[in-house]
């Protein structure tokens, strides 16, 4: 079977002019895999993936569309499928022991749902997923635009690291507790991989959809050959696209660039070093593109969101806590947690905070620790607060650096637990975890 091959239907049933109800059904089979991590003729790597590939397959719908998934775990341990960035109904959140049970081995879970916000997202096990999704049980979900943007190319760049052995395995220890304790379980070899791998021509306005799909490592990347702007970050639309010198995504988090292609070589993905630059992978270039005219690179359509309430928010702080070289390591040492938020590690009975639907809430997140965090809310978007009081961008994950504090503004308008975590996913194995609920 080819490796990109999956099962995909389509089905779309229109009801007036204009009205269109359209509904994707796609099968999800977690399952081991054989992957060519390493270069071509080194050997490959047993992995953990969906429908026979790590990545998974691309799944794609339309904004506002109905989604099935009939997901088989074919793994020899539990997993679920959580649908990361999408602002879904709880139920389907695939969060086991608080949206629904583990799926054992062998069984299967049925997600239906609506999918609200046109952007780039991406899927992962939500199960042991420091061990799972460096297994590689991960994959991209998009969802188009009513219009999308006028590109000759949309393609998507996941980036990952992977700490390989000598043999090309991946190196055991998934929970090594001096990793978890530090920045977690950084890789020795990293790639980007791009979907679908085809050459673009000279000229081309291409957009780029930029995923980090490590478990732990926050990559700088650079984008060399290609001119252009960031148009959205964690799946959200910007309002005045940014110039992606100095971009950094932390696990979990995306960006999609609209760019013109400069080189009549290659468009190259780049990790820069102290050393100079590393490459990540990149995109041939063949041809020229003479038809295309010069012009800005417009914004996309924003997708619907709730305004927040700024002059009477809840204040709330979550503080980031623990690691090495701080009190909390000695916990870890006797086989404690070695990380918390607020003095409390973990998952308990009582959330973080119990919000009324639609309450907006500022969260002061400060980084208390040694390292960054790329803190992660679950069923909603957040406003970043800039350092002069604006509203920043819209995202579902945020990187704090070690010793920094950053504000948050969020309207908590979808009902249900959802969990609030570092995406670090180490770190969340080691206690750096807690929920929210919205009544
Ligand atoms: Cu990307 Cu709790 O998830
Ligand atoms: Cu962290």
């Amino acid at each position: 079977m080819n490796r990109r091959e999956f099962l995909i239907t389509t089905s779309a049933a229109a009801l007036a002019p204009g009205i269109a109800l359209a509904s994707t059904s796609v099968e999800l089979v977690a399952q081991p895999v054989s992957a060519q991590i390493l270069p071509d003729g080194e050997p490959a790597t047993p992995m953990l993936g969906f429908n026979g590939s790590t990545p998974g397959p691309v799944l794609r719908i339309r904004q506002g569309d109905i989604f099935d998934v009939r997901f088989l775990n074919q793994i020899d341990e539990g997993s679920a499928v959580h649908w990361h960035g999408l602002r879904i109904a709880n139920a389907m959140d695939g969060v086991p022991g608080m949206t629904q049970e583990v799926v054992e081995a062998n069984a299967e879970f049925y997600y239906r749902f609506h999918a609200p916000d046109a952007g780039t997202f991406w899927y992962h096990s939500h199960n042991r997923s420091w061990e799972q999704v460096a297994k590689g049980l991960y994959g991209p979900l998009i969802v188009d635009e009513a219009t999308p943007p006028d590109v000759d190319h949309d393609l998507i760049v996941m980036i990952d690291d992977w700490r390989m052995t000598d043999h090309g395995t991946l190196a055991e220890g998934f929970e090594n507790m001096h990793d978890q304790a530090h920045q977690g379980r950084l890789g020795n070899f990293a790639r980007a991989l791009v979907e679908p791998n085809v050459p673009v021509r000279l000229g081309d306005r291409v957009r780029l959809r930029l995923i980090n799909v490590a478990t732990d490592r926050v990559f700088p990347v650079d984008l060399e050959g290609a001119d252009g702007k960031i148009v959205a970050l964690d799946g959200m639309p910007v309002t005045d696209p940014l110039v992606p010198s100095g971009l950094i995504l932390a696990p979990a988090q995306r960006a999609d660039i609209i760019a013109d292609v400069t080189s009549s070589d290659q468009v190259s993905v780049v990790f820069p070093t102290r050393d100079g630059p590393y490459l990540l992978g990149e995109i041939p270039v063949a041809g020229e593109n003479t038809e295309r005219r010069p012009s800005e690179i417009s914004t996309l359509p924003p997708n619907k969101t709730a305004r927040p309430d700024l002059n009477d928010p809840i204040n709330l702080t979550l503080t980031m806590e623990g690691g090495a070289m701080s009190a909390r390591m000695m916990q870890g040492m006797i086989g404690g947690d070695i990380w918390a938020f607020n003095d409390q590690s973990g998952l308990t009975n009582t959330p973080f905070h119990s919000f009324r639907r639609g309450q907006t809430a500022r969260i002061q997140l400060v980084n208390d620790t040694r390292f960054p965090h790329g803190i992660h809310l679950h069923g909603h978007h957040f406003y970043e607060v800039e350092n002069d009081g604006h509203l920043g961008a819209l995202r579902d994950t945020t990187l704090v650096d070690a010793g920094e504090t950053r504000d948050i503004i969020c309207v908590f308008d979808n009902p249900g637990k959802w969990l609030l975590h570092c995406h670090m996913l180490g770190h969340q194995a080691a206690g750096m975890k807690t929920w929210v609920a919205v009544t």
